[in-house]
């Protein structure tokens, strides 16, 4: 019964084949359970189901392996740039340096938006959070290239819209921030590389001869390159699904960015900074907020502590946290939150409490301290994730459409009401 898993149910034992991935996962293939024995699996939040084979991210929870298409996360943060990696991520191999040029060009070529996005963004009051409104605009897209709609759309058509979904994005992004401001939005320097345009237009004001810090744009680069990927989390499961219907490129990442917008997700990152503001404006006593957490009727969960897959550590948690320390040494940056985070970090790697629980301090615990280091309001460090992870959402929604994957519908377990006829309202 080699690569065959048996289900036995009400006396009747039902066989199924199993695969086997690259690195040794084994799934039992149930494609045809319901047909065969009428009873669906349920796996709530499917922490145990596979919804696809996927060729681009290969992570091991319990060794704290993450993979981009093989090259360890390790290696591509100490050694390539963003865009190589969204290249890598979307098409498989490391570019040749004419690839990665014309990629980087044609990129450039389109980092501008139709000025009737600015109606769109003049009709978001600045008290609109920043995800509200790039989920808006990445989605306005659709109505500024219907072509985009076209689900049978060719490959070249299909290179455009994915160059204009890398292009665009640090521009809705940053008009996304100067809308909060209140501030007027400044164009895309093509003069400058990929993050630094992106810096350039957060931070410049009006006629004014800004610089990008070069700590501060590569700190950045390394960042997004950690984010870029992380197989079938909450908001890559949501682009998977809605590009399942073959909704397009543009529809199924605004889904995407909606989904990580949560505060269990990407919105973790924001929680952990108001977290550490918090403990500050009560004084900045670590061992007492520790023992908060410890007491189960507090209510108070520390944010980005823990992680659902890594169950010893995040290996990005701990290139970000090098990184955090050499960007503040770097930038002279002496912030009392920054020092409550060590603290408590501190604390969460030595006490048996959350060494037993795993919780240990992960990516979203260091990624906010390292925006906040950077200057870039809490309220767009979920949007910073969302820029990281738009490589990765593209090229699962590309390998999902080039499998010609089915249109996601999953099944339930019904327990509400049994058949029953309609009262009429005078009679109830
Ligand atoms: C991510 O990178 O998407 C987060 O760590 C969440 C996850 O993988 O579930």
């Amino acid at each position: 019964m080699a690569n065959k898993a048996q289900l036995i149910l009400e006396g009747k034992t039902y066989e199924f084949p199993i695969t086997e991935g690259t690195e040794g996962e084994k799934g039992i293939e149930i494609g045809d359970l319901l047909e065969k024995t009428g009873a669906v699996t349920l796996d709530f939040g499917y922490k145990n189901t596979g919804a696809t084979k996927s060729a681009i991210t290969f992570l091991d929870g319990d060794k704290g392996i993450l993979r981009y298409r093989g090259y360890s996360i390790e290696e591509l943060a100490a050694k390539s740039t963003f865009l190589e990696v969204a290249y890598l991520l979307i098409f498989g191999e490391l570019p040749m340096k004419d690839h990665l040029q014309k990629f980087s060009d044609d990129i450039r070529q389109h980092t501008m938006v139709h000025e009737d996005i600015k109606k769109i963004l003049d009709g978001f009051p600045s008290t609109s959070h920043p995800m509200g409104v790039l989920a808006s605009l990445f989605c306005a897209q659709t109505a500024f290239y219907p072509e985009a709609m076209d689900p049978n759309r060719s490959a070249e058509g299909v290179y455009l819209s994915i160059v204009r979904a890398l292009a665009k994005m640090p521009t809705f992004a940053a008009w996304a921030y100067k809308n909060a401001m209140g501030h007027p939005v400044n164009y895309p320097d093509n003069k400058l590389d990929y993050c630094s345009r992106f810096l350039k237009m957060l931070y410049a004001l009006p006629a004014e001869d800004y610089h990008v810090d070069p700590v501060v744009a590569d700190a950045l680069d390394k960042l997004l390159i950690l984010h870029a990927d992380h197989e079938q989390n909450c908001s890559t499961s949501t682009v998977r699904i809605v590009g399942s219907s073959k909704a397009s490129i543009y529809s199924s990442i605004s889904a995407g960015i909606n989904a990580l917008w949560g505060p269990l997700h990407g919105g973790a990152n924001q929680e952990v900074i108001l977290m550490l503001e918090e403990i500050r404006k009560d004084g900045g006593d670590t061992e007492k907020w520790i023992n908060k957490a410890k007491d189960k009727n507090s209510g108070f969960r520390l944010m980005g502590f823990g992680h659902r897959v890594y169950k010893n550590f995040d290996p990005r948690a701990k290139i970000i946290k090098k990184a955090a320390d050499d960007v503040l040494k770097k930038l002279g940056v002496n912030d009392p939150v920054l020092e409550i985070a060590s603290k408590l970090e501190e604390v969460a790697l030595r006490d048996s409490y959350f060494i037993e629980r795993k919780l240990y301090p992960n990516v979203d615990f260091y990624s906010g301290i390292i925006y906040r280091a950077l200057g870039i309001p809490v309220d767009m460090f979920t949007v910073m994730f969302a820029m990281g992870r738009l490589p990765g959402w593209i090229a699962q929604w590309k390998e999902m459409r080039e499998n010609k994957e089915p249109i996601g519908r999953p099944r339930q377990i019904y327990v509400g009401q049994k058949l029953r006829s309609y009262v009429p309202i005078e009679k109830r």
